[in-house]
């Protein structure tokens, strides 16, 4: 019986897993080992035992993958930050297709058969909102994995931050988060949390966004983004257009300038009364989206889909489909629930088309997709 603590000599590394773990075995049992790659032998210590499954972390390095690099960052390994930090970042991106393949395979039946996409700054330097917490010294940190320890930054800060907010000088020396927020307007350091705005770039649109609130934490994410799920939809003049999980407007936005009579639906008041800035001519209501779908026309052309990683889900998949649009944009920062996503969506007569895929969280396991679907 396997024990947090116990290392295990010798353990043959097997395919990725979605998460950032690689499977492997040890007398029948599965092992979830996160820092190693596909095809090495490593010693593992286990740091969890469940009923199915032991998670463990790889500790030695017996033969090597030629995939495997010096991490860059002095803490990574320990932080929770980033798992691919070992990896050579043009092979991380073909771990994350794999990933991606045989999700949406398995999930939907979809074939997957593009790249991971590298989007420049990358690997470093490109995250714009970073929550910084506290160690018991009072020093910034990120959290360690699946723990609430903090790991106090290295000297060189974060190497995925924006290079303004790498380094955050703490401004109290009590417990609690600091946000830092690398903007279009400027650098800002929240701690504790406040209401402050600042404001986004994003082709020729500003957006006034909340500090503390969300925004595409790559800085090249809402022009990607936009651009795809744009050419994906191709609104025309007077169609009607659905942006839920609106933020503060960022697609509709785009759906607006194409002249689309746009609705937005948002949890989050303060994201709400923001976006209502932002594109005066959408309308928009606040709270979930599945309860607010009465908000909205019955009949759309058009619907862009940007949940949380838990997922649209099938009852939000149906309001959607009973509307009847020609094409749906789903953007994912969860390929699992976009495969069980798209499922659904394909018992209910929308075929995916296209699916493209975004390394928009490098030296990380995620990755962002797109997938546009159509009324077959
Ligand atoms: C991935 S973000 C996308 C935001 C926006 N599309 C953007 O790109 O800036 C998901 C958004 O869904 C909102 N949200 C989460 N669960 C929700 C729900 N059940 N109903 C409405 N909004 C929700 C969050 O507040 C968040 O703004």
């Amino acid at each position: 019986m396997l024990e947090p603590g116990d290392v295990l000599e010798r353990v043959e590394i097997g395919p990725v897993a979605h998460g950032g773990h690689f499977i492997a075995r040890h007398e029948g049992q599965v092992l979830f080992v996160r820092h190693a790659i596909t095809g090495e032998s490593v010693d593992v210590r286990i740091t969890e035992v469940g009923r199915r499954f032991a998670r463990a972390d790889a500790v030695a390095i017996r033969s090597a993958s030629e995939h495997r690099v010096e991490p860059p960052c002095a803490v990574a390994g320990r932080c929770g930050g980033c798992d691919f930090q070992h990896v050579e970042p043009a092979f991380s991106r073909e771990l994350k297709r794999r990933v991606v393949a045989e999700l949406l395979g398995h999930l939907a039946g979809v074939e997957f058969t593009g790249e991971v996409e590298e989007v420049q700054p990358s690997p470093l330097g490109w995250r714009r909102r970073m929550r910084y917490h506290r160690d018991p010294r009072g020093r910034a940190g990120l959290r360690a994995h699946r723990s609430a320890e903090v790991v106090a930054l290295p000297t060189s800060g974060c190497l995925i931050a924006d290079p303004g907010i790498a380094r955050p000088a703490a401004g109290r020396p009590a417990a609690g988060d600091l946000l830092a927020v690398a903007a279009e307007s400027g650098a800002l350091l929240l701690d504790p949390p406040d209401r402050r705005t600042v404001t986004e770039q994003v082709g020729a649109h500003s957006f006034e966004v909340a500090a503390a609130g969300f925004w595409q934490p790559h800085r090249h994410a809402p022009e990607v983004l936009t651009t795809r799920v744009r050419d994906g939809l191709a609104p025309q003049p007077g169609e009607t257009a659905l942006d839920l999980f609106c933020g503060v407007g960022l697609f509709a936005a785009s759906l607006a300038d194409a002249g689309a009579h746009v609705w937005g639906i948002e949890g989050d008041r303060r994201a709400v009364e923001l976006a209502r800035r932002n594109v005066p001519s959408a309308r928009f209501s606040s709270g979930d989206v599945l309860a607010r779908m009465d908000r909205v026309p019955d009949r759309a052309d058009v619907v862009v889909l940007d949940p949380p990683r838990t997922g649209a889900g099938a009852p939000v998949i149906a309001a959607v489909a009973a509307r009847r649009p020609r094409a749906i944009a789903y953007v994912a920062c969860d390929p699992a629930a976009l495969g069980r996503d798209l499922a659904t969506a394909s018992g209910l007569g929308y075929r995916t088309v296209a699916v493209n895929a975004y390394d928009l969280f490098p030296l990380t396991h995620h990755v962002e997709c797109v997938a546009i679907l159509e009324a077959r």
